[in-house]
């Protein structure tokens, strides 16, 4: 066969095989896009981004034709993803799986049209089983599933430099009267007793919950967020005069500071204490801390038996042009394998039932103990309580209590703000 006829052939045959290998690799290699998968979240800080990048990886080792982009945004409570998400899902770009806290902060996207049910998924892979009845109801509305939850989370908890406390002989306080009385003992060493990094509105939030968990019962903080409970009541007033004292013994600096910031001061021994959820402990042990070495912890006084909680949930858009693909990464998000890995490194619990905890770091193991034992109540700062309407009016005049300390500008700000507790999910 003359070598010209042959080189013909051979490239054809090169054509021909590159035009399916493209295709086919263009394809399965999401080079062109269609199998690239991306995940918005927040979990950009320490432990979170750990748990998250684990998961991403656990995936991509099981679909090894899916790439996945970690679109993650920095900003603690999803002070920015948020406005990402909202921007991405109005303007026709949505991410493939994004977080959001569950209840009606994902739900508000299905009011939107934006969310996909996620029941079939549930169905074929049992999870309607392994998943508490609870967190199921919280992220569905009208029958329909639509989201996944990945963790329970704690919010009423006191984290502290074990270290600086055996120095000064200081004990974890159980009530508020203790905990000043250790503010002014620490304050007189030069140590700030609280740190505080309010540059996401959130956090002062949270701080603002533990004041409230110190004054009404479980029942009654619910009722502050159904609108049955008056804001303006000798508890609230009492609450927020805590909550006044506690910011004066907190770092200057403290509105320029994320929460990993204000961590970042305890573990230094700048600060003694931080009130804060207990991704806490993934940070801290993402730095190599050691629980009741280096770092201990309490619930928030009054709340000893009281869990506040907060859920991460998973929702998947409509109108993706990889569904398919989608919908195998929150299955795989729901699966054993991802919620033992993502919770361990994350510093919370599985929202799956049947996950083997034997590998959990002390505080998760404890916390999973107490998540079965003590009262739930659905945390305000977690960004479930209520509406994300009414919660973002609550940080808003909670980051204007931290300047003013006007207690009667406080529980007008939130009185103006109540027809949002009945926005639509
Ligand atoms: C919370 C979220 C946690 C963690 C934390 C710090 O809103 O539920 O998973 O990301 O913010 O950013």
């Amino acid at each position: 066969m003359k070598k010209s006829l042959l080189l013909v052939i051979i490239t054809i045959f090169a054509i021909f095989l590159t035009a399916c290998g493209g295709s086919e690799s263009k394809e399965s290699s999401g080079e062109s896009g269609g199998t690239k998968l991306d995940i918005l979240s927040w979990w950009t800080a320490g432990g979170e981004a750990d748990a998250l990048n684990a998961v991403l990886k656990g995936f991509e080792e099981e679909h090894s034709d899916i790439k996945v982009e970690n679109s993650a945004v920095a900003g603690g409570g999803g002070a920015n993803s948020q406005a990402v998400l909202s921007t991405r899902l109005q303007g026709g770009d949505p991410p493939a799986v994004f977080q959001a806290q569950g209840g009606p902060d994902l739900l508000r996207w299905e009011s939107a049209g934006y969310l996909e049910p996620l029941d079939d998924l549930y169905e074929e892979n049992g999870w309607l089983d392994v998943y508490p009845e609870e967190l199921i109801e919280m992220n569905s509305k009208d029958g329909k599933i639509y989201g996944l939850p990945m963790n329970v989370h704690r919010n009423n908890v006191i984290w502290y430099n074990e270290k600086v406390f055996d120095e000064y002989g200081i004990e974890p306080p159980e009530t508020f009267d203790e905990f000043f009385e250790i503010a002014e003992k620490l304050e007189a060493e030069g140590i700030t007793p609280l740190a505080l990094g309010n540059k996401t509105q959130r956090w002062a939030t949270l701080v603002f919950e533990a004041a409230l968990l110190n004054e009404y019962s479980v029942e009654d903080m619910a009722e502050l967020w159904t609108g049955e409970e008056d804001f303006d009541s000798p508890e609230m007033r009492s609450a927020l005069e805590t909550f006044s004292k506690m910011l004066d013994y907190t770092n200057d600096n403290h509105s320029a500071l994320d929460w990993q910031d204000a961590a970042e001061l305890v573990i230094s021994g700048e600060a003694a204490m931080h009130i804060m959820g207990d991704w806490e402990t993934g940070f801290f042990e993402s730095k190599d801390l050691k629980p009741n070495e280096d770092y201990g912890w309490i619930q928030t006084p009054n709340s000893e038996d009281v869990f506040n909680v907060v859920n991460d949930s998973m929702g998947m858009p409509t109108e993706l042009n990889n569904p398919e693909e989608a919908q195998q990464f929150v299955e795989y998000l729901g699966s054993e394998e991802a919620q033992k890995e993502f919770n361990e490194l994350k510093g919370s619990i599985p929202a799956r039932t049947d996950v083997d905890l034997a590998d959990f770091g002390t505080y998760s193991q404890a916390a999973a103990e107490d998540f079965k034992d003590f009262k739930l109540s659905i945390s305000l700062a977690g960004g479930s309580a209520t509406s994300a309407g009414f919660i973002s009016k609550v940080d808003d005049a909670v980051n204007e209590f931290v300047t003013q300390r006007n207690i009667d500008n406080f529980i007008k700000s939130l009185e103006d703000a109540k027809p949002l507790l009945d926005e639509e999910e």
